[in-house]
């Protein structure tokens, strides 16, 4: 399977009472979502994740404050600040990912295709990088 980092930016349906998203399967995300969670209750100095996932399809978004997310897939090292409720970072695929800096109100949302399945994770990174090369 191909990997691919890429931000989503939603709709955001706004009036003089505040904002609205809506996330609908197959619409404005490209995948059925059969998993959410967030992450929150952060330190600014711990960073996450970690890991790379051999199948997953996940969208990030931080529902508030920040946090820095980098990910490298073919070599290719980006690092994506997430910092708006109406942008997400589609991660599909055979990426390592790490997550830092979280501001201490951080609340980050995410998506994903599939069930929590640790079979699916490689948190070993030069076994990363073998499966990559294959
Ligand atoms: P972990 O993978 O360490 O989080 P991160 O990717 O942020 O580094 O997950 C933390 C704990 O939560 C770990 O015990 C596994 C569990 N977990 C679930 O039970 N379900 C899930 O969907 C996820 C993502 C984690």
């Amino acid at each position: 399977m191909t990997a691919n980092v890429s931000l989503i930016r939603f709709q955001v349906h706004g009036d003089d009472r505040g904002s609205l998203i809506a996330l609908e399967n197959g619409h404005n995300l490209p995948f059925d979502v059969k998993r959410v969670y967030y992450i929150f209750g952060t330190k600014a100095d711990v960073p996450r994740g970690f890991h790379a996932h051999r199948r997953l399809k996940q969208v990030l978004v931080a529902m508030s404050g920040s946090v820095t997310v980098k990910t490298e897939h073919n070599g290719k090292i980006e690092t994506h600040l997430l910092n708006r409720s109406d942008e997400g970072l589609l991660i599909e695929g055979l990426v390592w990912r790490e997550m830092h800096d979280f501001s201490p109100d951080c609340v980050l949302l995410v998506l994903a295709d599939e069930y929590y399945n640790e079979s699916d994770y490689i948190r070993d990174y030069e076994l990363f990088k073998k499966e990559e090369s294959r």
